[in-house]
């Protein structure tokens, strides 16, 4: 019989949206994406991603070829078109406020709810504050002409820049929060090509649903914020947490994952997300359960500030005069994505200190020039680190990990490198006569 949801569209065509819509396609449904930035309809329906995505653009092209994906900024045509429409915007964090801004998500419902006259389901993917769903849902009900027929279902996303199309097409597991039993076959029917591979599915309410996706970038945040932690006490004793860090991994309770020291968390996600997790948390008369949040993203801004220390120290207490050549701007490896970038901080924090500062990074130079005019920027590793009195390594491409000690000492007026990703092999540095520090290492 015909499938339930055969077309489905996509709200929103930032890193999620846009995945979402390219992998769902593969999967066979017919999609329609939209977006409110005409420019950026524009270069998907040519099939050029707006941004670095390993894998997703031949993804993108072979299926706006075959015709199951196109783009729109029409609303009307969305609301004609989709059984399922899919609500992919983002949710930044509001200038000065550790809350999210869910204008892009209120604006959303605004803009469709009063033009589904018939039968569908409105699915939440944005990461929001528990208690969002709710409240769409009671929306959708007073604007939708379709009645009770225009249903909310919620889907948080977990995908990971660099991973995304591999996250997409085979996630750790599904989370859908439903309030009826016609949500949940949708649903189940839209994932059956992932479950029927194994992958599994967990049914739910609204808030628990909404809860899965703050919790675990909270733990994975938290996580990260440990082996830091674990950093600055090893840096006060003279020991290597690298070290500290395998010899934990090897408790399968505790596990290797996201356990790697260094400069700490960056990105349009788990910084926002922890600090409007505390403040929701705070609008629910319970900010004392997420008070270690607080030390979580404290941890992590010191790794920064420590960076920047380490550096002035190896220059003998100034930057004043000296030249400084940075490796890496994105705010982690295969990814042009500078948000909250720790490496463009140190940068830029280095700079103002009086730093001659140069920036190379093999994808997110055109981001990072826009934001940041004011650094210098190489046209490679070799470039950026010309007459450096020091370099620092903030964000760990393979490229930089594979560097030649003694090919990029050629160029350089002093061998101090600072290792921030803890990526780079100490001895094989020290070797080839540089002085070599790193974060929670002697
Ligand atoms: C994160 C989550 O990992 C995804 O599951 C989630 O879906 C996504 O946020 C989201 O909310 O949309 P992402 O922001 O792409 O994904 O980046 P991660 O791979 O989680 O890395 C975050 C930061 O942690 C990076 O700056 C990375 O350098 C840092 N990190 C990661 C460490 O410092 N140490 C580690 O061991 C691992």
């Amino acid at each position: 019989g015909r499938a339930l949801a055969q077309r489905l569209t996509v709200i929103g065509t930032g890193y999620l949206g846009a995945t979402h819509a390219a992998c769902m396609a593969e999967l066979g449904f017919e999609v329609l994406g939209i977006d409110v930035d005409a420019d950026k309809i524009a270069r998907l329906s040519a099939g050029e991603l707006p941004f670095y995505e390993p894998g997703l653009e031949p993804i993108l092209r072979r299926n706006l070829e075959n015709g199951r994906l196109r783009f729109t900024t029409s609303y009307d045509e969305v609301a004609e078109f989709g059984d399922v429409h899919f609500i992919c915007v983002g949710t930044p964090q509001k200038p000065g406020e550790y809350a999210a801004d869910m204008s892009y998500v209120d604006d959303t419902i605004t803009a469709l709810a009063p033009r589904l006259t018939r039968a569908c389901l409105v699915i939440g993917k944005s990461t929001v504050p528990v208690g969002t769903a709710e409240r769409l849902a009671r929306r959708l009900a007073r604007l939708a002409p379709a009645g009770d027929l225009a249903e909310l279902a919620w889907n948080p996303e977990f995908l990971r820049e660099g991973f995304a199309v591999e996250d997409t097409l085979h996630p750790d597991r599904i989370v859908i929060g439903v309030e009826s039993d016609r949500a949940e076959k949708v649903l189940r029917e839209i994932y059956t090509p992932m479950t029927a591979e194994g992958i599994p599915l967990i049914v739910t309410d609204y808030p628990t649903s909404e809860l899965v996706k703050v919790s675990a970038n909270a733990f994975l945040a938290t996580k990260i914020s440990f082996i830091n932690a674990m950093a600055e006490v090893c840096e006060a004793a003279h020991a290597d947490v690298t070290k500290l860090s395998e010899a934990l991994s090897h408790d399968d309770r505790i596990g290797g994952k996201f356990l790697g020291p260094g400069l700490g968390f960056g990105g349009g996600c788990l910084p926002k997300d922890i600090r409007a997790f505390m403040a929701r948390a705070g609008e629910l008369g319970v900010d004392q359960a997420l008070s270690f949040l607080r030390e979580v993203d404290a941890i992590n801004i010191r790794r920064r500030i420590r960076m920047v220390d380490l550096a002035r120290e190896l220059l003998g207490g100034s930057f004043i005069g000296r030249t400084v050549g940075v490796l890496g701007a994105a705010f982690k490896p295969n990814s042009d994505d500078i948000r909250d970038s720790p490496a463009l901080d140190v940068a830029t924090t280095i700079r103002a200190q009086g730093g001659n500062v140069t920036v190379y990074d093999p994808q997110a130079l055109d981001n990072a020039r826009r934001a940041h005019p004011e650094l210098a920027y190489g046209t490679s590793a070799q470039d950026a680190v010309a007459h450096a009195h020091v370099v620092l390594l903030l964000t760990e491409w393979r490229e930089f990990r594979e560097l030649d000690p003694d090919e990029l000492g050629a160029g350089v007026a002093e061998r101090n490198i600072v290792d921030g990703r803890n990526a780079l092999d100490p001895e094989r540095w020290r070797a080839a006569g540089w002085h070599y520090r790193a974060l929670g290492r002697p």
